[in-house]
């Protein structure tokens, strides 16, 4: 039986690329999009690939976080890949109004968490049973050395909390979930200046997932598969 994948954010980016790369490996792709209108580039692919369909969920609506759970609940789900996020506008948070720092907190860290909880029965039909949470390696604390880019900072590293907590209380389920750093990439929020392509980082990413072992779940790693300070 194919395996079925859920995506988020899935209209441009990692999320796109995440989606092209299970549907030519023969997986079922369940992509979400804020706009299906207005995903071209994700549409585009309907007419090659019978198995992805796609849905409209903006990942800050926690009741349609739960309705698409539940019109999917009969769906074996084998991974679940939390992509959607936002970096937040400013630098600083002296100038970022509370709203501001709160969308991004809902979009980066409690999003995923409700997702998670929303498609756990997916999860438990499932065979490979993985939730991927697209965190980043700025939400390492110790790693970082320049400050700044507190809204994102904040809320990844509130993300990393609150999956190595679901990782721990969902081992017994034989849920695993792996705490995913993408590489810096040239995307749109990656901007034009990152080192790395988004095939390169889709590569790499896919492998790990793909090698991700039960006695790892709640590991915060790179798309190279090593292992990054909390
Ligand atoms: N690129 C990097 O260098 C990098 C590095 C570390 C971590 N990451 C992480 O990797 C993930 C993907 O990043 P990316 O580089 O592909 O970013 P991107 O090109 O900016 O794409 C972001 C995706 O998230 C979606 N999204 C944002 N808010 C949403 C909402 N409220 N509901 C549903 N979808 C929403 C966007 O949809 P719309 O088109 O509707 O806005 C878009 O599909 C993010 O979690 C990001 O933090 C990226």
């Amino acid at each position: 039986m194919k395996k079925t994948v859920v995506i988020t954010g899935a209209n441009r980016g990692l999320g796109l690329a995440l989606c092209q790369h299970y549907l030519l490996n023969g997986w079922a792709v369940i992509a979400c999009c804020r706009e299906p209108s207005l995903a071209g580039a994700l549409s585009a692919l309907s007419p090659a690939f019978e198995d992805l369909e796609i849905h409209a969920l903006d990942v800050r609506d926690l009741e349609r976080i739960h309705a698409l759970a539940l019109t999917l609940k009969e769906r074996a789900v084998d991974l679940l890949i939390s992509n959607a996020g936002v970096f937040g506008d400013a630098k600083g948070v002296s100038d970022t109004p509370n709203e501001a720092f709160m969308e991004t907190f809902v979009v980066n860290t409690l999003a995923p968490i409700r997702l998670a909880e929303a498609f756990l029965p997916n999860l438990l039909k499932g065979q490979d049973r993985l939730l991927v949470a697209m965190s980043s390696w700025l939400g390492s604390i110790e790693d970082n050395t320049e400050g700044g880019y507190l809204p994102y900072r904040t809320t990844k590293a509130a993300l990393n909390a609150a999956m190595k907590s679901l990782a721990i209380d969902w081992r017994p389920l034989g849920i695993k979930v792996l705490i995913l750093h993408p590489g810096w990439v040239r995307t749109d929020m990656g901007g034009p200046k990152a080192p790395l392509s988004v095939i390169e980082s889709v590569e790499g990413m896919v492998r790990v997932i793909s090698d991700f072992k039960t006695l790892d779940t709640g590991a915060f790693l790179n798309y190279r598969g090593e292992t990054l300070s909390w």
